[in-house]
């Protein structure tokens, strides 16, 4: 879910499916492409199928990655925009606002909340944008978001007719990151994604939440920095303090949603929501990224880190569209090693010095996990029977 203060992004659910078809209702001549729903007599039977099966086919896989936008205040839906044909290093654009939501700037905000997820969340390269010859509402559109004319493509629309020309556009990651800086402080008010805080999603499975971190959680996170295990095994700072806490809750972890660097949540307790532990997404790439974790002494053993990397897991594959997962540990931190291990993640070798702690290259096992793997143990374990260090 995305939202810039006025506008949220979400998901389309079977309860828009009215609203829906209404929108498909509303003269759709200028589409580029012809579209299931661009027949006259779409019903509200039809859009429910239709969110039931391909839109939630298109989150599944990863290829079309359609939300419903709507009113923050009052959820009415407004339009919808789609990624299509997504891969991981590029995707097609498209957006359909109701007549009623139109000329409101509701369009750019949506335009610009995918735009800040094709580029920091799944990191693709290039999005490009197809609008019919004349519709100049849609290449303003596209304009006024940084892309590029690139030229026309002749008899290239099929939607419900006579094939037309069409404008294709382009915005490459390269220009979207200029735009966007340079827009740092918008002139005309237009450049409402920018500055805005990324929302978190909540990730829950009944029992372990992934959230948010919170002003509450600054105490039992700075009790888990201090733990031995944690010191030894990971990069935090030495003789962590509340400061430290508060700064890595307050400015290192929304300035990185912001910014796309990395996605780091609160592992919490889904009853009472204490806090366990910290997960989160590290070293972006195109297609990848790195797992990190770190769990309160008092919460290991008890399933929990399995239960948070899992739903880590699943957001990454399945929401951010990513390839590959990565899992550092260091040589000898067997929690962690089998805990990548539980999680289905496959041990690759050793690279010596890799993992550099506090300014000190140290070994480190790296494993992998592909968004096609089962996300369970696979072979028996092969790694130490020693007993844990973290516990009596
Ligand atoms: C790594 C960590 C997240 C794992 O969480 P956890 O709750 O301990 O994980 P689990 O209990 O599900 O799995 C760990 C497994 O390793 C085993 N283990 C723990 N220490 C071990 C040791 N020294 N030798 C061999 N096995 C060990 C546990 O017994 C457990 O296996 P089991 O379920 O078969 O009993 C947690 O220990 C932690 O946060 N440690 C400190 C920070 C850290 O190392 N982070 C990871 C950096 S890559």
């Amino acid at each position: 879910m995305k939202d810039d203060g006025v506008i949220t992004l979400r998901r389309l659910r079977v309860d828009d499916a009215e609203a829906f078809a209404a929108l498909a209702a509303d003269a759709d001549a200028s589409a580029p492409v012809s579209r299931p729903n661009g027949r006259p007599d779409y019903s509200a039977a039809d859009a429910a199928l239709f969110i039931a099966s391909e839109v939630a086919e298109g989150w599944r896989t990863g290829h079309t990655l359609r939300w419903a936008v709507v009113d923050r205040a009052c959820d009415r839906l407004l339009g919808t925009v789609a990624l299509h044909k997504v891969d991981t290093s590029g995707a097609e654009m498209g957006i359909r606002m109701s007549a009623a939501a139109r000329g409101q700037g509701h369009g750019h905000r949506a335009v610009e909340l995918v735009l800040e997820y094709a580029f920091d969340h799944l990191r693709l390269s290039v999005v490009h944008w197809y609008a019919k010859v004349g519709n100049w509402a849609s290449r303003n559109l596209a304009h006024r978001a940084g892309f590029v004319l690139e030229g026309t493509v002749r008899a290239l629309a099929s939607a419900d007719g006579p094939r037309a020309d069409c404008w294709i556009l382009t915005l490459t990651a390269a220009d979207y990151r200029i735009v966007t800086a340079a827009a740092g402080a918008p002139a005309d008010g237009g450049d409402l994604a920018a500055g805005i805080p990324a929302v978190v999603p909540v990730l829950c499975d009944g029992t372990i939440r992934l959230r948010q971190l919170a002003g509450a959680d600054v105490m039992p996170l700075t009790a888990n920095c201090q733990d031995p295990a944690a010191v030894r095994w990971t990069t935090i700072p030495e003789n962590y303090t509340e400061e430290d806490a508060r700064n890595y809750i307050f400015g290192h972890v929304p300035a990185c949603w912001a910014n796309g660097s990395e996605q780091n949540f609160a592992v919490a307790d889904a009853a009472s929501d204490q806090l366990l532990g910290t997960i989160g997404l590290h070293r972006f790439q195109a297609g990848t990224a790195e797992v990190g974790i770190n769990i309160g002494a008092g919460a290991r053993g008890s399933g929990a880190a399995e239960r948070a990397g899992r739903l880590l897991i699943d957001y990454a594959f399945e929401q951010l569209n990513l390839q590959y997962l990565y899992w550092q540990a260091a040589v000898s931190n067997w929690a962690s090693r089998k805990l990548a291990w539980k999680l289905g993640f496959r041990h690759e070798g050793t690279i010596r010095g890799y993992f550099v702690q506090r300014g000190v290259p140290t070994d480190v096992w790296l494993l992998s996990l592909a968004s096609t793997d089962p996300r369970h143990r696979r072979a028996p374990w092969d790694g130490a029977h020693l007993p844990r260090l973290d516990q009596p």
